[in-house]
C-alpha cells in the first residue's frame, strides 16, 4: 500500500550457550505484542529476532559440550526457534549470525568504516569479561567479597593483551551527546537515558573491535588473523536482516528501525556503540532503544548456579500461554525490575482474567444465548449509561496507542480493565436477567451494549493474548476480516447467530496436598 506507515522492531539476538529462560522470553514477548499491535493498526511491520552465535563465550560452551562451534550452534539455535513457537511470537524473520548473509553484511560494514578512516590498528591491553563479552575500564571494576576484582555485572574479568583494530569511539562523544539532545525519545525509559548521557559525558575510550586470540567469529576483511569483536558482529544483525549492504529494497523500506527492545544490561551497546558505528559508516541510527528491567524468582536473583531458572515451557504448561503473556506485561511497569511469584501469577489469572474478563464475557454471552435466541440482539435507543459504557470501550484504542508507543503496557492494560470492571458493575446494576419478562427490549439493548464492549476489549487484547481473544471473537461471530483496529468502528450486526459460549480462562486450582 502506498504511503503505508512502517514499523521495524527487533529483539536482541540471544547467546546460544544458554537455554531459553523467562528473561529471553520476556524481551521478545514485548516485541511480539508491539508487532501484533502495529499490524492490527494498519502498519507494514517487520519483526526480527534470532541468535548471537559467535564469540568466546559460545566457543567455550561448544568445547565444553565436546562439539565444534558450528554443529553446536546449529543444535542450540533451534531451542530459540522452538521458544518462538511455544510463546506464539509472530516474528517475520529469524537471523543467525553464522549465516552467509550476515557475514557478508559485517564485512561490508567493516570495509565502509575502514574506508572512512574509522578503524585503525593498535594493541589492546585491558580487562575483558567473557561472560559479558565486554571490555571494562579499570575504574569500572568492583571488588568482590573474596577480594577478587570483577566486572560491575559480577562477571569474572581477565587481563587481555593482543594486537587489535580499534574504533575511534572517543571522537564520537560530542556527536553522540548532540544526537541524544536532538532525539529526546531515543532512549527509554527516561532514567536510563540519563544514565547513558552521564556515561558518555564521563568520556569515551576507543573501542577494541577485533580479537586475535581465538577464531570463532567473522574474519576481518584482508586480515584474517583477526576476527571481529562479537558485539560489532551482533549489532550488525539489525541491518543484515533488511538486506545491508544493499540499501535499496528492505533497507530503504524499514531502516532506521523504529525500536530496538533490550534488557537494561545491554543498553550501553545499543545506545552508545551502535549509533556511533552507524554514524561513522554514514548510516542512520535507530529511532529508539528501550531498556526493560530484570525478573527475579520469588525474590531471588535468577541464576543457573542457584538452580532457580524459570523455563518458559514450564510456565506455559502450568498456567497456560496467554495468562503467562498477560502476566509478564501486566505485573510490572515496563522498564522496572519485577518479581515472578506463583502467588502473583495466580492472583492475576484468577482475578483479572477468570473473574473479571472471563466472567464478563461468559455472563454476556450466556444470556444472549439463552434469552436472545443465540443471536446478536437488536438494540433500542441507548441510555446515558449504555452510551458511557460503549464510549468508554471506544476510547481505548487511542489510550492503547499512546501507552504502547511509550512501551508502557501495564498502563494500557489497566485502562482496558477499567472498562472491564465498569462493564461488570453495569451488568449488576442493569440486571438484564430480570428484564426478560418485564422489558425484553431493554434487556436486548443492555446485552447489546455489553456484547459491543466485549468485542472492543477482545479486538484490542489480541496482541497480548492472541489465541484466547481469537476464541472470544469466534464466540461473538466476528469474521476474521473484521478483527483489526479499523473494524472497531463496525458494530455487531443484530440477528447474527452466535455459537454456544465457552469459558476462556479456567481458574487455576491449587492441587491439594497429597492429591494424586
Ligand atoms: N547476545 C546478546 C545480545 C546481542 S543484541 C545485538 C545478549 N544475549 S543474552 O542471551 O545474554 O540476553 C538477551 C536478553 O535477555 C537481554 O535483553 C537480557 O536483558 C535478557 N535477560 C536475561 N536475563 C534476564 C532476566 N532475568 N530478566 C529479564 N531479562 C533478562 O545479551
Amino acid at each position: 500500500m502506498i504511503g503505508q506507515r512502517r514499523f521495524y522492531i527487533t529483539s536482541p539476538i540471544y547467546y546460544v550457550n544458554d537455554s531459553p529462560h523467562i528473561g529471553h522470553a520476556y524481551t521478545t514477548l514485548a516485541c511480539d505484542v508491539l508487532a501484533r499491535f502495529k499490524r492490527l493498526d494498519g502498519f507494514d511491520v517487520k519483526f526480527l529476532t534470532g541468535t548471537d552465535e559467535h564469540g568466546q563465550k559460545v566457543e567455550k560452551s561448544a568445547r565444553a559440550a565436546g562439539m565444534d562451534p558450528q554443529s553446536f550452534t546449529d543444535k542450540v539455535s533451534q531451542n530459540f526457534r522452538d521458544l518462538a513457537r511455544a510463546m506464539n511470537y509472530s516474528n517475520d524473520d529469524f537471523i543467525r549470525t553464522t549465516e552467509p548473509r550476515h557475514i557478508a553484511a559485517c564485512q561490508a560494514l567493516w570495509r565502509e568504516l575502514k574506508a572512512r578512516g574509522q578503524i585503525y590498528l593498535g594493541d589492546y591491553q585491558g580487562w575483558y569479561s567473557v561472560r559479558d563479552e565486554a571490555f571494562w575500564g579499570e575504574g569500572e571494576l568492583i571488588s568482590g567479597s573474596d577480594g577478587k576484582r570483577t566486572a560491575p555485572t559480577g562477571a569474572p574479568v581477565e587481563w587481555v593483551k593482543e594486537p587489535s583494530y580499534f574504533f575511534p569511539l572517543s571522537k564520537w562523544q560530542d556527536r553522540l551527546l548532540k544526537f541524544y539532545d536532538e532525539n529526546p525519545d531515543f532512549i527509554g525509559p527516561a532514567s536510563r537515558r540519563n544514565e547513558v548521557i552521564s556515561f558518555v559525558r564521563g568520556g569515551l575510550e576507543d573501542l577494541s573491535v577485533s580479537r586475535t586470540s581465538f577464531k570463532w567469529g567473522v574474519p576481518v576483511p584482508d586480515d584474517p588473523a583477526h576476527i571481529m569483536y562479537v558485539w560489532l558482529d551482533a549489532l550488525t544483525n539489525y541491518i543484515t536482516a533488511v538486506g545491508y549492504p544493499d540499501t535499496s529494497g528492505e533497507y530503504a523500506r524499514y531502516w532506521p528501525a523504529d525500536l530496538h527492545m533490550v534488557g537494561k544490561d545491554i543498553l550501553r551497546f545499543h545506545a552508545v556503540y551502535w549509533p556511533a558505528f552507524l554514524m561513522a559508516a554514514g548510516l542512520a541510527p535507530p529511532k529508539r532503544v528501550f531498556a526493560h528491567g530484570w525478573w527475579t524468582n520469588e525474590g531471588n536473583k535468577i541464576s543457573k548456579s542457584l538452580g532457580n531458572v524459570i523455563e518458559p515451557n514450564a510456565l506455559i504448561a502450568r498456567y497456560g500461554l496467554d495468562p503467562v503473556r498477560y502476566f509478564l506485561l501486566r505485573e510490572v511497569p515496563f522498564g522496572n525490575d519485577g518479581d515472578f511469584s506463583h502467588k502473583a501469577m495466580v492472583g492475576r489469572l484468577n482475578g483479572e482474567l477468570a473473574n473479571e474478563l472471563g466472567n464478563l464475557a461468559q455472563r454476556t454471552l450466556a444470556q444472549v444465548n439463552k434469552n436472545c435466541d443465540a443471536k446478536v440482539p437488536a438494540r433500542g435507543e441507548f441510555s446515558d449509561e449504555d452510551r458511557m459504557l460503549v464510549e468508554g470501550a471506544g476510547s481505548l484504542l487511542a489510550r492503547l496507542r499512546e501507552t504502547f508507543d511509550r512501551q508502557q503496557f501495564h498502563e494500557g492494560l489497566e485502562a482496558v480493565w477499567v472498562v472491564v470492571r465498569s462493564a461488570n458493575a453495569y451488568i449488576d446494576r442493569q440486571a438484564p436477567w430480570g428484564l426478560r419478562k418485564t422489558d425484553p427490549a431493554r434487556m436486548a439493548t443492555v446485552l447489546y451494549a455489553l456484547a459491543e464492549t466485549v468485542r472492543h476489549v477482545a479486538i484490542l487484547l489480541q496482541p497480548i493474548m492472541p489465541d484466547s481473544m481469537a476464541r472470544l471473537l469466534d464466540q461473538l461471530a466476528v469474521a476474521p476480516a473484521l478483527r483489526d483496529f479499523a473494524a472497531l468502528f463496525k458494530p455487531l450486526e443484530a440477528g447474527t447467530p452466535l455459537p454456544a459460549p465457552q469459558g476462556i480462562f479456567p481458574r487455576f486450582v491449587e492441587a491439594r496436598e497429597g492429591a494424586a
